[in-house]
């Protein structure tokens, strides 16, 4: 455990990256572990009898949920600066659009309290763009809890709680205190008000009702079956003229909308864990595309960001040499200490003579560059040092505010430009992005396969005038390279229904965790030995990721797992898990996926990239998902617009699913997850996605009351 403190006296890291705060810091919040200390990872039960002692308890966990929205006044709120908080939204409203934001967060609370939260509230308008209502933030500590310490009627709308604390956890949350989980803006909900009426209404409702969310509001509940969603979810769903990023801000300060992003307002994120696990596959798989081994070879990439951080660790995973450049010295101090980077280098020619070595060693090891990820592409041509794998992972979604740092300035300086030079920075920018693009052609030319990792870098090359552009241009294929979806997720894994399942053992015991693993990965070692050689190459790679898992140590609040299976997969693993409950070996399970799956996610620039029958600018599979699920068992549902690529950009749905060891649950699982995948296999191949073709046909053979429509093949010189 590292004891040197990263900010101020709040937390130091572990060597896994979990946040271990200090007892100072607990102390000062008055957080109580007596609720629920028994699995905690953090270490906080050997605090209990200190905490105790320090710690003027009013009312228990369970009765404070209960309570709701208090009648009491809580007592104004002290704005924690050690807290990660989101930054100031833009300034957008009207005077007479900010009275109705005001009448609108008034709508919570008794007439009588009025007078006291309006000038309360303006202040928090006025200074952070928002209305959070800081003051009904609770007291209690955040984080997922044993499913048995809910209060409630219905287990399923336990695991509900479960799943949203864990995504406001501050081990996992981005900036827990405006209850957005990650991304920026995804918002679990958009005010504390919300948070408390929703826990109330999943502590109070039975399985005979249905809770209604619109965008983080709670509607209420209504009269349902026991085989209904205990939670229907929408966030963001607007009319579509109106879904540009700035009615976001617009209509999100008047509070009637949010972004929920993916698993932050479906209350499925699951820390860095799912991210590692995506960029390994995406790794793994390049190397394939390119018929070599990762072992000694090199992977160049650059960013070690929220999400792009994971690139070095899953670099290692996979067995490669990973060179990934960051301008940020704080970041990549963290991501070293953290152990997900092993080597920081800050001289180019130190560099080239250190991936030299790992060449010749054939070593798999991780270096962060400390510099300019342009200086890397040009340093390695002018050596002639061959790279096998490129890729990008700055933030250029967001070019013009610190997403993408200019070459030849230093990070110090740059940050001063973008505050006082804007015009300035972006021709910088600019100019970075001609030279980043023609380094790497130069790259392309001798051999290196590039792909676009999602992060809008050929669109953002193409329109600062960079040569990214495919000479022969067709739909879906405009630029010189692919994307990763295009090239690799979506033809080697989406196509045949591999996508990222996840777990939540619900009983947040990390043996439960352990031995979930050992289940799914027995089941895999089973269907290895029947299955079709298409998907040997992604059993194997999932068998070993799982056999691996626990030594990652991955695991960041909920007792959580992914791995990528295709329906048949995540069906087998789901009814061993629901065999294990009913013979009491594990407790109650909660499953779910990342939204950037097979079926889940219209996104023509990401998810439905590789589709290429002109329908990647429609939704429909993202909407029949979800609806799909909503009947076929889901516990809860989610439908969003936005996530990862931006509002406006993209729909995207998820389910989670509460297995409790019944017989009613298995008939659930098999019939949901059975079409949460088929559903967009059947899309890919009406698309004429080969792999989908064979895939769907498959599943008929499996399944007789499967009857899908198939695309005929043209012969393509008929048409010219
Ligand atoms: N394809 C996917 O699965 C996927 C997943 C997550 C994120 N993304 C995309 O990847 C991008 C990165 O996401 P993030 O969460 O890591 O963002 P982030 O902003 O946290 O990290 C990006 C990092 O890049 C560094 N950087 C910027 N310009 C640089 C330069 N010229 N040289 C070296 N370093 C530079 C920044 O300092 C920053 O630390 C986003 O655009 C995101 O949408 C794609």
């Amino acid at each position: 455990m590292k004891k040197e403190l990263i900010e101020g006296e709040d937390f130091y890291l572990s060597p896994e990256g979990y946040r271990i705060f200090t007892e100072k810091y607990l102390l000062d919040r008055g957080y109580c572990c007596v609720s629920g200390c028994k699995h905690c990872p953090y270490g906080y039960s050997k605090l209990i009898g200190k905490i105790k002692k320090n710690t003027k308890q009013v009312m228990t966990f369970q009765e404070e949920i209960l309570q709701g929205i208090p009648t009491q006044l809580p007592p104004v709120a002290v704005y924690d600066a050690t807290i990660n908080h989101a930054p100031k939204r833009k300034e957008i409203l009207t005077n007479e659009e900010k009275k109705l934001a005001l009448r609108n967060a008034l709508r919570y609370f008794e007439p009588q309290q009025h007078q006291t939260l309006i000038p309360e509230f303006k202040e928090e308008l006025e200074k952070y763009g928002r209305i959070y209502m800081y003051r009904f933030r609770p007291q209690y500590r955040m984080y997922a809890r044993d499913i048995n310490e809910y209060p409630g009627k219905s287990l399923q709308a336990k695991a509900i709680q479960m799943m949203i604390q864990n995504n406001l956890d501050y081990a996992v949350a981005q900036h827990p205190h405006e209850l957005i989980t990650y991304g920026g803006n995804g918002a679990v909900f958009s005010n504390w008000a919300q948070y408390l009426l929703t826990m109330k209404y999943l502590a109070e409702m039975t399985d005979e009702q249905t809770l209604v969310m619109y965008s983080g509001h709670p509607m209420g509940l209504f009269p349902s079956h026991k085989n209904a969603p205990r939670v229907v979810v929408t966030n963001g769903m607007m009319i579509p003229n109106y879904s540009k990023p700035d009615d976001w801000e617009k209509f999100n300060a008047l509070g009637v909308t949010q972004y929920g992003q993916m698993t932050a307002g479906s209350y499925m994120y699951i820390g860095p864990q799912g991210i590692v696990h995506g960029t390994t596959i995406t790794v793994l798989n390049g190397f394939r595309k390119i018929g070599k081994e990762p072992k000694g070879n090199l992977f160049v990439t650059s960013g070690l960001g929220g999400m792009s951080g994971a690139q070095p660790k899953a670099g290692t995973i996979a067995g490669c040499i990973t060179v990934c450049a960051e301008v940020n010295p704080k970041i990549t101090k963290i991501r070293h200490e953290q152990g997900w980077i092993h080597e920081i280098i800050e001289d180019l020619d130190q560099l080239v003579n250190r991936v030299k070595i790992a060449q010749q060693n054939n070593e798999v090891v991780s270096i962060a560059y400390l510099g300019n990820i342009v200086d890397v592409w040009e340093k390695f041509d002018k050596e002639n040092l061959h790279i096998d794998l490129g890729s990008d992972q700055t933030s250029l979604h967001n070019p013009w505010a610190g997403g993408y740092y200019p070459v030849g300035i230093s990070f110090e300086e740059a940050n001063e430009m973008m505050a006082n030079q804007p015009e300035l920075f972006k021709e910088k920018v600019q100019e970075t992005l001609r030279r980043h693009a023609a380094a790497i052609n130069k790259h392309t030319a001798k051999g290196t396969y590039f792909f676009d990792y999602g992060n809008a870098f050929l669109l953002e090359a193409s329109r600062a005038g960079a040569d990214v552009m495919n000479p022969n241009p067709m739909l879906g294929r405009e630029f010189k390279y692919p994307s990763y979806v295009q090239d690799i997720m979506g033809p080697m894994c989406f196509d045949y229904g591999f996508g990222p399942f996840r777990w939540v053992c619900a009983s947040n015991n990390p043996e439960d965790l352990q031995k979930t693993d050992e289940i799914a990965c027995s089941v895999l070692e089973e269907m290895i030995k029947t299955s079709p050689a298409e998907i040997q190459q992604q059993m194997k790679d999932n068998i070993q990721w799982i056999r691996g898992a626990q030594e990652n140590k991955l695991v960041v609040g909920s007792q959580a797992r992914i791995l990528y299976a295709d329906a048949e997969g995540r069906m087998n693993i789901a009814k061993a898990f629901n065999d294990a409950i009913n013979k009491g070996k594990i407790g109650p399970v909660v499953l779910g996926r990342d939204h950037h799956d097979v079926s889940g996610t219209d996104s023509p620039y990401r998810e439905t990239s590789n589709i290429y029958d002109g329908s990647r600018f429609t939704a429909d599979m993202a909407i029949h998902n979800v609806i799909g699920d909503s009947f076929r068992g889901a516990t809860w549902v989610s439908i969003h617009n936005g996530g990862g690529v931006g509002w406006g950009e993209v729909i995207n749905g998820g389910f989670g699913m509460l297995l409790d060891g019944t017989l009613e649950a298995e008939q659930r699982l098999k019939s949901m997850l059975f079409w949460d995948v088929n559903n967009g296999i059947s899309r890919r191949s009406w698309a004429r996605n080969e792999g989908a073709v064979f895939a769907i046909k498959r599943a008929m053979e499996a399944e007789p009351n499967l009857k899908v429509t198939l695309p005929n093949f043209v012969d393509d010189k008929l048409l010219d």
